[in-house]
């Protein structure tokens, strides 16, 4: 099962919940570029730009698809790549969603992510306008966040497939 949705929605906790529940492994491609690059997600964006970054994860994803078979969580912005959404047809792609307020409020003023430095609630907007419509075309199913706690979201997802 491959989860797609906004940076802190909660991929990485529901994630983990899920591997626990089905009994199977969890992978997160953010860590997988990490521990490749040796570097964090902000220095590579930093050094190299998002344009290269997306090439990073696209490959990131690719290789975890095919070496995966557990819960796989995916990058925010992965689903950007017209790539990378192909990659996901014919797996189980569940997106978590939440509204910008649910969003500004999680994440608040969370430098280390390096889309959000600037005017969060604005910046949040324009991203969910951008991104909605491309988390829902490659998703089976979609579930609220907004409210729930990490155990509910995971039994949500669960009675979404
Ligand atoms: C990004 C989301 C981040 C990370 C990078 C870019 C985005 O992943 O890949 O900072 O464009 O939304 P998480 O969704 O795991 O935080």
């Amino acid at each position: 099962m491959v989860l797609v949705g906004p940076m802190g929605v909660g991929k990485s906790t529901v994630g983990a919940l899920l591997a626990e529940r089905l009994g199977c492994g969890y992978r997160d491609t953010d860590e997988d570029i990490v521990a490749e690059q040796g570097r964090t997600v902000a220095d590579i964006f930093v050094d190299e730009g998002e344009p290269a970054f997306r090439g990073i994860e696209k490959r990131a994803v690719g290789r975890a698809l095919a070496e995966h078979d557990g819960v796989l969580a995916l990058g925010g912005g992965s689903v950007l790549d017209p790539d990378t959404r192909a990659l996901l047809a014919g797996h189980t792609v569940v997106y978590l969603s939440m509204d910008v307020e649910e969003a500004v409020k999680r994440t608040g003023l969370n430098t280390a992510r390096p889309l959000l430095a600037v005017n969060p609630r604005r910046q949040w907007r324009d991203l969910m306008e951008a991104r909605r419509h491309l988390y829902t075309e490659v998703a089976q199913a979609v579930v609220p966040t907004d409210g729930r706690t990490p155990e509910e979201v995971a039994a949500a997802v669960l009675d979404a497939l």
